[in-house]
Parts: C-alpha cells; sequence; structure tokens
C-alpha cells in the first residue's frame, strides 16, 4: 500500500472532548493540531517562514478562499500550524463551549496593545483602572494618547467610576482581576453587564487568575488577555501573549498582527503547549502553598498588612471567592517597619534585607513559574521614583511580593520565615 494514501480514519479522529471535560484534561489534549501527519503526541515544531505551494491553482483557491483545506498556511506573520494548535488548546480552556477563538502573540503586551489598537481609532475613548498592569497604562496614557484616543482611569473595582465615565466615544474598558500587587478583583459579571448595556467592549487581564482559577468569558466579558510568559507557559524560559474570546473581535486583532508582525515563533508555541499540559496541577499547587503561606503571614509579628484574595481579610475577598475556584500564585504582604527610620533602619533598606535573605526564593520580576520568585516593587518596577511618588501610585517602600511556584510547600515556608528573620 502507497504510504501517499490518506491514513484510514481510527480511533484518535474521533474527537476526544466535549463541552464536559475538565480543564487539566483540556489543558493536555485539545489543540492538537494534525499529529496525524507525524504521528508525534506533542503537536510538532513547524518551524517555518514561509509555505510552498503545488503549483499557482493552488495559490490561486488560497487566495480566493476555495481551497480545500481552511487551514492551509501562506506565510510565517499570517499563521502557523503549532501556534494553531496552542491557539485551540488555550480557546479550549477559556471557554468549553468552543465558541471562543484564541490569538497568540509574541508577549502579553503584543496581545493587549494589538487589540487596542485593532478596536480604538483616533478620537475613541478607553476606560481603565488605576491599578492595571503599568505597561498597560503607559500605552494608553502616551501611545494612544499621541493618536488621540482618550482615556479615564478610575479607581480599582468601582463599577460607579467606570458608569459615570462612559460617554458616546468609549469603546473599550481595560480591567484585570485579580490585579498586581495588592490582588484586587474586580466583579465581572457586574462588569460586563454594565458595558453591554452601555453597547461598550470589554477586555480583562487575568494573567494572574489563569483559567483554572478564573474564567471571564462565562462572566460576560468579551476579550481575555493573558500574559502566557507566566503561569500558562509556566517555567519562566518564554515569552508570549494570549487573546481569547469573541471571534470576531479576535480575528480584528489577529489579522492586525499579520500587519504590525507581533507573532509568536513556533518554537515558542510549542514551550507554551508544553506547559499548558501541566497548568492545573502547577496552578493547584500554588494556590494552595499560597493559601497556606498568606495565613502564616498574616500571623507574623513581623509582617504589618497581608495582600491575598483567599484571605478573609483582604477587601475583595468576597468577589474572589463568588467568581474565582482558586486564589492564585500570587501573595504580597508589609514589612513592619519605623516609618520615620532613614539609612539602614529605612523601610527601603529593612525591605531589602527581607527579601535578600530568602534562599529558595529567586529575586526577579515575574511570577507565574515553577520556581518562586521574590521582588520588592519598589526597587524593582518603580526604582525610579521617590519614595513619595511611589506612594502616590500605590506602592510602599516596605512592600514585598511573592510568586510563588511548586517547591514544596514546607520548603516555600521554611524560606519565608527565615527570611523574616533578616535584621
Ligand atoms: C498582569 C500582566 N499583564 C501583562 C503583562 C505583560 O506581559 P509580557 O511580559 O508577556 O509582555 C504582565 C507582565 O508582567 C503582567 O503582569
Amino acid at each position: 500500500m502507497s504510504s501517499f494514501l490518506p491514513p484510514p480514519p481510527r480511533h484518535s479522529d474521533t474527537p476526544l472532548l466535549d463541552e464536559h471535560a475538565g480543564p487539566s484534561t483540556r489543558s493536555v489534549h485539545a489543540g492538537v493540531g494534525r499529529p496525524e501527519r507525524f504521528d508525534a503526541i506533542p503537536v510538532p515544531i513547524v518551524e517555518t517562514a514561509t509555505y510552498t505551494f503545488r503549483d499557482s491553482a493552488e495559490v490561486a483557491a488560497h487566495m480566493t478562499g476555495a481551497h480545500p483545506d481552511p487551514k492551509r498556511e501562506e506565510y510565517g506573520r499570517y499563521g502557523n500550524p503549532t501556534v494553531r494548535a496552542l491557539e485551540e488548546r488555550i480557546a479550549a480552556l477559556e471557554d468549553p463551549s468552543g465558541q471562543a477563538e484564541c490569538a497568540a502573540f509574541g508577549s502579553g503586551m503584543s496581545a493587549l496593545t494589538t487589540a487596542m489598537l485593532a478596536l480604538l481609532k483616533t478620537g475613541s475613548h478607553v476606560i481603565l483602572f488605576r491599578d492595571g498592569y503599568r505597561r498597560t497604562r503607559q500605552f494608553v496614557a502616551k501611545t494612544l494618547a499621541a493618536y488621540s484616543v482618550e482615556h479615564t482611569i478610575v479607581e480599582p473595582g468601582d463599577l460607579a467610576g467606570v458608569a459615570a465615565a462612559i460617554t458616546p466615544k468609549t469603546r473599550l474598558i481595560v480591567g484585570e482581576s485579580p490585579t498586581n500587587p495588592y490582588l484586587h478583583c474586580t466583579d465581572l459579571r457586574a462588569l460586563g453587564e454594565l458595558a453591554r448595556k452601555a453597547r461598550v467592549k470589554t477586555i480583562v487581564d487575568t494573567t494572574f487568575a489563569t483559567p483554572i482559577n478564573l474564567r471571564a468569558l462565562p462572566l460576560g466579558i468579551d476579550l481575555v488577555v493573558h500574559s502566557a510568559t507566566k503561569y500558562l507557559a509556566g517555567h519562566h524560559d518564554v515569552l508570549a501573549g494570549a487573546l481569547v474570546g469573541n471571534p470576531a473581535l479576535v480575528g480584528l486583532a489577529r489579522d492586525l498582527r499579520g500587519v504590525v508582525g507581533g507573532v509568536l515563533d513556533p518554537h515558542g508555541a510549542f514551550l507554551v503547549a508544553r506547559g499548558l499540559k501541566t497548568l492545573a496541577l502547577r496552578v493547584e499547587r500554588a494556590n494552595a502553598t499560597a493559601m497556606k503561606v498568606a495565613a502564616r503571614l498574616a500571623e507574623h509579628p513581623r509582617v504589618s498588612h497581608v495582600f491575598y484574595p483567599g484571605l478573609p481579610m483582604h477587601p475583595t475577598h468576597a468577589v474572589a471567592v463568588e467568581q474565582m475556584r482558586g486564589f492564585g500564585g500570587v501573595v504580597s504582604f508589609r514589612v513592619k517597619t519605623e516609618p520615620e527610620a532613614e539609612g539602614d533602619r529605612s523601610s527601603l533598606a529593612v525591605t531589602s534585607r527581607v527579601v535578600d535573605a530568602f534562599r529558595l526564593a529567586r529575586i526577579a520580576p515575574s511570577l507565574g513559574g515553577v520556581d518562586t520568585l521574590v521582588e520588592q516593587p519598589a526597587i524593582m518596577s518603580y526604582y525610579e521614583l521617590s519614595t513619595e511618588e511611589r506612594r502616590a501610585a500605590g506602592i510602599e517602600d516596605d512592600l514585598v511580593r511573592l510568586a510563588i511556584g511548586i517547591e514544596d510547600e514546607s520548603d516555600v515556608i521554611a524560606d519565608v520565615m527565615r527570611a523574616l528573620e533578616a535584621p
């Protein structure tokens, strides 16, 4: 029998997933691409910049949409089979009903900025929250402002403020839940409803939650964005982004991606798809350890505040309980210091010594990977600001952010307790 004949149908051609399949099953089995071509279990890395056509008739069929294979690729900036398989997997995680689409990008910022550029035009108005990711706010306040896109910034979770800020020019509300570094959770069902009534689109960045802990699309949000660099990929080894949701809106961003070019490369897509297979396991472990760490921090004499949405003392605990299935792996806390002290005893210096005393957790920005990371936001993302400017931005010098990984819980707790003994 010729090996060039198409293979007969076999059991693996039967769809494995229905809408009842759970998130772990989806992370492993959704978006398998076209394994029949290679008999491989992982999606192969199709490392190519362009795709060849048999003849001019095939080119014509592809260009006119008459090609029998709708997934036939043309050029790397428009599509890649490894990337498409990843996109299917992420879409299946965010929306088990199978209606959502996903476009992958070379970074989370590329996903966010391309989506905003696709949905806005000169004269549009955007609403965002004061505690949104700093670069997202910067993009709106500086880059989009240069193209006469206007914006209003409202207080974290202030839905009355959002309603009051909507004008006839408002096209988009950009939210985030939970936020960095205070883990504020916004009532997304209420936000979605409010926006729908006003005919305004919503994008919510749920990087800190992941689809394991929170699915914003079924709550009525139009588009979800992820820095896939974080939990989705999960190993601190690749930058990637994902935009998921309403197919027409994702389609606009996908088309613009083909113009502005923020594509994810096939090897990066492979790494994210591989990371996704253990997403549920990793997130469940991080949720459990973070909950324990937060509880220990809450009773520690050297800690003045703990921020973790799983703790009843967190200001948005009730919202988190209502819409999340787990509270995530990021815990922030403030070290008790003498606010007026200077030099070696200043809040900044004392807190730096605590951060330096971690042995297991490594000092780095980012979160969501298997390795626990720790940072003092005042000297990481806000280094160039004075203490007063940082305070105005809501960042205290004594703040520490812990992004918990998958190490053994007892080792992570021992590391935190050891760090808090720093002089
Ligand atoms: C909440 C959030 N959104 C977006 C981004 C940007 O993602 P990336 O670094 O993948 O561009 C980050 C990165 O830290 C983030 O924390």
